[in-house]
């Protein structure tokens, strides 16, 4: 038996930031990143609860990979203001920081039914749709992917208006992590029709227009389907779940501070590959499913294990085009410190909650193999 909730409201298309005005609200904590307010989008968003009449407090204080200090920030802000909605405007690390705020502040001031309006602002994460919230804890050198139904938001606001700005790098990363979220909802152990649906929607539209979004970041046509399959990919993977690329990545950025988005396209092919067993005689369960997505992205070679040989040197061709590095030492990393931190890193990745729902079972070993696949000359 299986079940698929929907439990968001999504506006789309340019100009639906409008539909701010048509939610009842009162007291707002608007939670974003000091860029957000620097270059004036957040008036997008004061500005119309302005003309409301709403009272709002602005908390810029996000930074990339949200730690647990900026949140208890965000709660001191929220103990001021007492809010019945939070808005998070950026990516997924103002979005994951509101979402903790509101869970967080909920539970230690007692008031309940606090709503969540999410307005992305990056075409990658999903978290707009999603009950999962990513915190770093810098002291531990870790990134903690929480996960529970009442951290999905009441709405999302997917205006493309909001995306132009996003540059070619960022944009080529955060698409990177929506190819990823559909590769892996998709293989998931928890995937199911329902699923499936949205991963290959999602699956197609970023495969089909990333590289001219890097290329033409003004093209908003191009900008809102992107925008569009990020949040269909939330969709999947809030029900199906994630698998070891997450894992891995979440632990690589916790460590070497890599970019989300990145941190999965360095892993993605070596992960298909294990995923599939590409290394192994036998064919694995996951090796249908990926056959399945290549040809669906007109990738087809043959055999099954030649289609999807095919469809991982496509991936790296493809970030090859959009300047994403194939390696770890291409990242700033140096290699010998890297290589050290593999067998921590792993053994962080092996109790990750994504892990749980891959499509092949892993061991520690397993997983520092992966690791070192992303050294020049690894296995
Ligand atoms: N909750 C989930 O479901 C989920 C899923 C995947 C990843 N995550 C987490 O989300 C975080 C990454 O989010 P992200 O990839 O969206 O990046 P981000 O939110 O960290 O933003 C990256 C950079 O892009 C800038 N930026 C954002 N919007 C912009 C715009 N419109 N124009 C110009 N610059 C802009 C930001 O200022 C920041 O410097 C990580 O912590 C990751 O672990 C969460
Ligand atoms: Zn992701």
């Amino acid at each position: 038996m299986g079940n698929f909730q929907m439990a968001t409201k999504i506006f789309e298309g340019k100009g639906a930031i409008d539909e701010l005005k048509t939610i009842p609200m009162h007291r707002v904590l608007v939670i974003c990143d000091p860029f957000m307010e620097k270059s004036h989008k957040v008036e997008l968003v004061t500005d119309r609860l302005a003309e409301n009449d709403e009272k709002y407090l602005v908390f810029a204080e996000v930074v990339p990979d949200p730690t647990i200090d900026v949140v208890a920030k965000g709660i001191i802000e929220a103990l001021r203001i007492k809010p019945d909605m939070l808005i998070a405007l950026g990516g997924g690390s103002a979005m994951d920081t509101a979402k903790a705020v509101r869970h967080i502040y909920s539970a230690i001031s007692g008031a309940e039914n606090i709503g969540m309006i999410c307005i992305p602002t990056t075409s990658g994460t999903g978290s707009e749709v999603t009950s999962f919230v990513v915190i770093t804890d810098p002291k531990a050198q870790t990134k903690y992917a929480l996960v529970d139904p009442s951290l999905i938001p009441d709405y999302a606001i997917l205006d493309s208006t909001f995306t132009v700005s996003v540059p070619a790098g960022i944009t080529a990363d955060t698409g990177m992590d929506v190819l990823t979220h559909t590769l892996e909802a998709y293989v998931s152990t928890a995937a199911s029709d329902f699923t499936d649906a949205c991963a290959e929607k999602a699956m197609k539209i970023v495969w089909e227009n990333l590289e001219n979004v890097v290329k033409d970041g003004q093209n908003e046509e191009l900008r809102g389907k992107v925008h569009n399959a990020s949040c269909l990919a939330g969709i999947a993977f809030n029900e199906a779940s994630l698998g070891i690329c997450h894992s891995l990545a979440h632990a690589l950025g916790g460590k070497f501070h890599i970019p989300h988005g990145k941190a999965n396209a360095l892993l993605l092919p070596h992960v298909i590959l294990y995923n599939a067993g590409l290394d192994v005689s036998e064919d694995l369960p996951a090796l249908e499913k990926y056959e399945k997505a290549a040809r669906m992205l007109g990738i087809q070679a043959g055999t099954k294990r030649v289609t999807v040989h095919g469809l991982i040197a496509n991936i790296h061709r493809k970030m090859q085009r959009m300047n994403i590095p194939k390696y770890i030492t291409d990242c700033g990393v140096n290699e010998e410190e890297y290589l050290a931190a593999i067998p921590e890193m792993a053994q962080k990745a092996l109790a990750d909650r994504c892990t749980a729902t891959n499509p092949r079972p892993v061991d520690e070993k397993a997983l520092e193999e992966l690791y070192k696949s992303l050294c020049r000359g690894g296995s």
